[in-house]
């Protein structure tokens, strides 16, 4: 790989988002047929690195070259046409399609006549996919396959329309473990065939796994970049952070003992509660002050039943009871009034990215707020003191939550519900994107509001997560609770296997 000449070559890059130093001249550099992984805190430069990269913003200063030869991308469609391709977490596929129709969208075979050739376009569509070795049916619509496979779909059409650069800014966020092992399987095969691939990714084991050179930004900075085989773990988190650091060892490295709940009175009771095709008969009990994890792989019905338990949607049958009191369903006002905050998995439906941090954080109480006469500027400064518990970055809550990264834009979802603490607090994926130091920041608050005798309900598919935080675990597979862990020895392996 070292004595390969560069495909693609960026130096000295800088940008700034008004009084924010984005990236502070930054060189990248990408071999053909290498994969080249991003790693840093949230907030570091990563997305916005490539952006520029794929043409969505301008550098204010710096350079790129493209085998050697200066390129100025303008639009997302310059850098389509220099072979730059980013998969995007929204994924561009169209569910009611067929696969093969999804992997030629907008460039299908055609015959001599004009119309499209379905059986050409079927058998490309399969040679397509058998080279980038996995096999679907090419016929069945997308949408008979679960999100992991629109992913692999999506990149084998942008590999099939000519990219040879492929970007992808934490990708594995919402996969099961085996899809994640095929999507990285898929990465590697793309390096085989000699496309580039630049993988950012807060798991570590899986940039570990699949990079062959790993560059670190740091607050906008490049602090090092580094052979894959020449790093360890540890290194990778200290470069990221800028200082020596160990989190989630238990978890990581093996066993971690759930303890038994104190007996602290039952405030949340859920019995028999079911919702056609998406969990079934479900019940158990939430405690003061407890933190209850609920494991399970994505479609195992663990997130929908947080949202139905906080009114997001309705159940069918059973109930639910807070406080010994039956909690009406279907209804997410009555619940916040009765005490229930929830956070969604996915940050894009439960922020409003065009409103100020403050309002985001103010909109979750309205009522308590009106109650308590807060003026707007008491609203600033309630939310003040809310971002700067999370650690939100940068700390201006007059700042648009859209102009955040990732992983901040997720502690400001966190952050609302510190500051009125509620009886009961749903976290659903609470850490997704979240660096290795926010990780841990938020997994302290989580404890110090069921310190101050919040009763917590983790919901997740990451079992660092779970294992890192829960006193008391739950697995859910295919809608039903499998396993229940309380007062034992749980491993990864065995919150993996019951799943
Ligand atoms: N459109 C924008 N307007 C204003 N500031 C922005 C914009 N996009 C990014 N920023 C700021 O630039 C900095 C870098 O953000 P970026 O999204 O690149 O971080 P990241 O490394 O991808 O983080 P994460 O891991 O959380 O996704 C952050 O301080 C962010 O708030
Ligand atoms: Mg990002």
């Amino acid at each position: 790989m070292a004595e390969r000449r560069p495909l693609l070559e960026l130096k000295n890059i800088d940008k700034r988002f008004g009084g924010i130093h984005a990236l502070k001249g930054v060189d990248f550099d990408l071999c053909p047929g290498e994969v080249h992984a991003i790693v840093g805190e949230n907030g570091a430069g990563k997305s916005t690195l490539m952006r520029i990269l794929a043409g969505v913003y301008r550098p204010d200063r710096g350079e790129m070259y493209w085998e050697g030869r200066p390129i100025q991308l303008h639009s997302p469609k310059d850098a389509l046409d220099h072979g730059i391709a980013m998969i995007h977490q929204e994924l561009s596929v169209m569910p009611v399609l067929t696969v093969a129709e999804n992997i030629f969208l907008g460039r299908q075979p055609t015959t001599s006549a004009g119309i499209v050739d379905w059986k050409r376009m079927f058998a490309e569509a399969d040679a397509a996919l058998k080279r980038l070795g996995f096999s679907l049916d090419v016929r069945k619509r997308l949408e008979e396959y679960p999100l992991g496979v629109h992913q692999l779909v999506e990149i084998a059409r942008v590999i099939t329309s000519g990219a040879q650069v492929l970007i992808m800014d934490e990708p594995t966020s919402a996969l099961s473990p085996k899809e994640t092992e095929r999507l990285l399987e898929l990465v590697r095969e793309l390096a085989r065939q000699g496309h580039s691939v630049i993988y950012i990714s807060h798991f570590l084991e899986e940039v570990m796994q699949v990079a062959d050179r790993i560059t670190v930004l740091r607050n906008g900075e490049k602090i090092a970049t580094l052979p894959a085989a020449e790093t360890s773990k540890d290194e990778l988190i200290s470069l990221i952070l800028g200082k020596e650091v160990s989190f989630f060892k238990e978890p990581y490295e093996g066993k971690v003992v759930v303890e038994e709940t104190e007996p602290h009175e039952v405030v949340l009771s859920v019995r028999h509660l079911s919702k056609h095709r998406m969990f079934e008969d479900v019940t158990f009990d939430l405690r003061r002050g407890e933190i209850l994890g609920i494991y399970g792989l994505v479609g195992s019905g663990h997130f929908e039943l947080g949202k139905a338990i906080f009114g997001l949607w309705e159940y069918d049958e059973g109930e639910v009871f807070l406080d010994g009191q039956p909690l009406p369903k279907g209804s997410t006002r009555e619940s916040i009034d009765a005490g229930i905050a929830y956070v969604i998995e996915s940050r894009k439906q439960g922020l409003f990215l065009d409103a100020p941090i403050y309002q985001n954080i103010s909109l979750a109480h309205l009522n308590r707020i009106t109650g308590f006469i807060l003026s707007g500027n008491q609203e600033v400064t309630v939310a003040q003191q809310a971002i700067d518990r999370v650690g939100v970055r940068p700390n201006n809550p007059l700042l648009p939550v859209g102009n955040l990264s990732g992983g901040n834009q997720q502690k400001v979802a966190i952050a609302r519900w510190v500051v009125f603490p509620p009886k009961v607090f749903i976290a659903s994926e609470p850490t997704r994107g979240m660096d290795v130091g926010a990780k841990e920041e938020v997994l302290k608050i989580l404890r110090e509001l069921s310190d101050n005798g919040v009763g917590i309900i983790v919901i997740s598919s990451e079992p660092e997560t779970v294992l890192a935080v829960a006193e008391h675990i739950l697995v859910m597979s295919k809608g039903r609770i499998v396993a229940d862990f309380e007062d034992v020895e749980v491993t990864k392996d065995m919150l993996l296997d019951k799943a």
